[in-house]
């Protein structure tokens, strides 16, 4: 019998998450569908509601859900309960079991994809939304020498800085610092805007990672080549990443993700 499994938004057309998971499943000869699920702003509870009731084995949440879906959660992961956000869903014995494995993707994307070491290293973290709570508590166990965040309502960052234990301001708190990863975990991309980040922010050989991702290079990231970022990258390895890990919570295998995100950049 085929198992299914969905991906929950609004909007939810553009999501390339049922060709990933069909690549997956195709790879790991699992016997699943996985669809795509529009539900209204005010309906994500009885959507899920719904898909318990049809059977479905788990769904992935995304925007603007990823809260709602933290709340109704009957248990949760420790990540997930950190993050005040969860992306995953696995429906089981009557309960909703919540994980969130975007943080698990982008510690994934930047150690094994892009081969930086994030152990010892200085990180920015720009954003303090749920992108940014998300991706916090997997870098921090990581080991990073530091983690900075920032953020253009000082307050918010400065609550997460306290929640986990690590530093928080205002960009212009970061004049005179360097760090060796900064990571975009806002929503500026979307809006052609750049957070404005001091001269000299990126350190001799850092990364620039924006979770945004596109056809063309996002503005931030060629913000940060200007600026003197030797390696960027954008957020689709993070995407495929963050899917792999779901897969894994749901199938117990964790697929090989290269081939599919060469895939995804080549259409
Ligand atoms: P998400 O859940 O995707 O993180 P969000 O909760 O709306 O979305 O958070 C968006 C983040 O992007 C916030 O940190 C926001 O900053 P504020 O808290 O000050 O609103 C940040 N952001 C959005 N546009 C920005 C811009 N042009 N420059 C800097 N930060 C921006």
């Amino acid at each position: 019998m085929t198992d299914h499994y969905a991906v929950i938004g609004n909007p939810i057309a553009h999501s390339k998450s049922p060709l990933i998971h069909a690549e997956f499943a195709k790879q790991c000869r699992q016997d699943l569908h996985y669809g795509r699920i529009l539900a209204p702003v005010d309906g994500f509870r009885d959507t899920v509601a719904r898909l318990q009731a049809e059977g479905y084995k788990g769904c992935n949440v995304t925007v603007p859900f990823k809260l709602e879906a933290w709340k109704l959660s009957t248990s949760l992961t420790r990540r997930a309960g950190d993050a005040e956000s969860v992306n995953t869903l696995s429906f089981q014995d009557g309960g909703i079991y919540g994980d969130n494995t975007d943080g698990a993707g982008l510690v994934r994307d930047i150690g094994s994809n892009l081969g930086f070491s994030i152990r010892g290293s200085r990180i920015l973290l720009m954003g303090a939304g749920g992108a940014a709570r998300g991706v916090i508590r997997p870098l921090h166990d990581e080991g990073p020498a530091e983690i900075f965040i920032a953020n253009r309502t000082v307050e918010k960052a400065k609550l997460l800085g306290e929640k986990f234990g690590i530093g928080a301001g205002s960009y212009e708190d970061l004049s005179g610092k360097s760090f060796d990863i900064v990571i975009n975990a806002t929503s500026s991309s979307l809006k052609e805007e750049v957070p404005p980040l001091p001269q000299g922010i990126f350190a001799q050989g850092s990364l620039a990672y924006d979770m945004m991702y596109g056809k063309e290079p996002t503005v931030f990231l060629k913000f940060a080549e200007a600026a003197g970022a030797k390696y960027r990258a954008d957020g689709l390895g993070m995407l495929v990443e963050q899917a792999a890990e779901s897969f894994y919570i749901w199938r117990g295998m964790r697929p090989e993700t290269g081939s599919v995100i060469a895939k995804l950049r080549s259409c």
